[in-house]
């Protein structure tokens, strides 16, 4: 049976769900935000699973019209004001990864606020994927390093804001595609897509995908 330490997941549909429904895509936003808490707590609730990483804002999502990227950023100063309590229940350590500079000073503070209250969460870490990109990530971890005589897979690597191989990375949403998330770390990822809009995802779906993931035959390029 596989391990399973790492949990990546791209939280994709939300639109498309208020849509369908006739309703405005941030009412889909709102409902995707209430769904994190189920998924983070059944992560928590399996010691096998170390970090689950969660993909909440691209790089490429400032390209939206303006009052969404708002809303959205409301939205996110709204969930990290409120959620503190879940995390310290949950025991559940808080890192964002993604390049936090261009949000406002407040928000960064926020983050930086709910990093450094959760930091003794020993039952999971949870990555929240803030204005990330893996092109962003790989070429600030590159000049980072750029003073080093040779860059190696391990320097590279520890360079990254998330520095641990991902075994599991799933899409919600429908479409089969990365979206420049974790492009280093999903190298020799398991991947899964689901048909499921994020608001409705559950973490009876997660448990049916971990069941599947389990009896994989992963040969990372060897022989068994
Ligand atoms: C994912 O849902 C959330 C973010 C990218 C912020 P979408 O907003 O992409 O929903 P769809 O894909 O348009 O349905
Ligand atoms: C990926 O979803 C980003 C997040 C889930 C945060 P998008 O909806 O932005 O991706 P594309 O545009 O379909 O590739
Ligand atoms: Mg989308």
């Amino acid at each position: 049976m596989n391990e399973l330490k790492h949990i990546a997941m791209i939280m994709d549909g939300n639109g498309r769900w208020a849509q369908c429904q006739g309703k405005k895509r941030f009412v889909g936003h709102e409902a995707g935000s209430e769904r994190v808490r189920e998924v983070t707590r059944y992560c928590a609730e399996h010691p096998e699973i170390e970090r689950l990483s969660l993909f909440a804002f691209s790089t490429e999502n400032w390209k939206r019209p303006k009052l969404e990227v708002e809303f959205l950023m409301k939205l996110l100063s709204h969930y990290l004001e409120k959620e503190l309590p879940t995390y310290l229940e949950m025991g559940v350590k808080f890192e964002m990864i993604g390049d936090a500079s261009r949000f406002t000073p407040a928000l960064q503070k926020q983050i930086s606020e709910l990093e450094e209250e959760t930091k003794h969460g020993t039952r999971l870490i949870q990555h929240l994927a803030l204005n990330y990109g893996s092109r962003n990530e790989i070429l600030r971890a590159i000049n980072s390093l750029k003073n080093s005589e040779m860059v190696t897979e391990e320097s590279l690597g520890n360079a990254l804001d998330c520095k641990h191989n991902v075994d599991l990375l799933i899409r919600t949403g429908g479409e089969h595609r990365l979206s420049n998330y974790l492009l280093w770390q999903s190298a020799y990822a398991e991947l899964f897509f689901s048909d499921t809009l994020w608001p409705d995802f559950t973490s009876a779906e997660l448990e049916s995908i971990i069941a599947r993931f389990k009896n994989i035959d992963r040969r990372f390029g060897g022989v068994k």
